[in-house]
């Protein structure tokens, strides 16, 4: 189950992931909260079922959410993942997939969490930026890491440059940790993502995947 707000390009590197057998996985429905979002109809072309469900006819949050997870639980899915789905979800909502709901973030948390990641990253004069995918828990954009892809930040780089160099990142890291996810190679101990048992010691900036390469010239 993928929830999506808006371009789904995440969501579109899942689907490419599981059709090429790279991600053992079924996607078995896709939600979107802005029906027009093209994330759903990158979905309906792919033949998954898509749903939009506009916030804005809900007067709370906790409303909208409660219809979400009607939704959702008719589909009775493995895992859920938040693939640029932009709302704050209800703490009744995170406790219901506790555990089996996961979330991208265009950072290196806990670097930058929240939103403009990359203008902030330039603004902070960091080198070095990237993706993260975590669990999520009450925390925003606070949850467990699982896995973390690195960028390198170039002196001229604009928001929108920085930003379409981490999504290569995030394209190739997302499909990653759900396939270790539905493996069951995860588990949490003392709020530290495992894999299969093991603490990866370059948690932070995993370097068994390499990150993209600079531009040359
Ligand atoms: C991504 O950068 C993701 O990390 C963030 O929102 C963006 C969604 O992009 N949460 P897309 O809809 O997957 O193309």
């Amino acid at each position: 189950m993928v929830l999506i707000s808006g371009r789904g390009s995440n969501l579109q590197a899942i689907i490419d992931a599981v059709n090429a057998g790279r991600l053992p996985a079924e996607i078995r429905a896709v939600i979107g909260n802005q029906p027009g979002a093209p994330g759903l109809a990158r979905a309906r072309t792919a033949g998954i079922p898509a749903h939009a469900i506009d916030h804005r006819g809900f007067a709370t949050r906790e409303q909208f959410d409660q219809a979400l997870m009607r939704q959702i639980d008719f589909y009775r899915p493995r895992v859920v993942v938040l693939a640029g789905f932009m709302r704050i979800l209800s703490g009744a909502f995170i406790d219901h997939y506790a555990g089996r709901l996961l979330n991208i973030h265009p950072s290196l948390l806990p670097a930058f969490p929240g939103l403009n990641t990359h203008a902030r990253a330039l603004q902070s004069g960091v080198t070095v930026h990237g993706a993260s995918v975590h669990f999520v828990t009450h925390e925003v954009d606070g949850g467990p890491v699982i896995v973390q892809a690195a960028v390198p930040v170039f002196a001229d780089d604009t928001p929108e440059i920085l930003a379409e160099r981490v999504l290569m990142e995030e394209h190739r890291i997302y499909p990653l940790a759900i396939g270790w996810f539905l493996a069951g190679r995860l588990s949490v101990e003392n709020g530290r993502v495992l894999l299969d048992g093991h603490e990866r010691p370059e948690q932070g900036l995993n370097r068994d995947i390499p990150p993209s390469q600079p531009p040359s010239g």
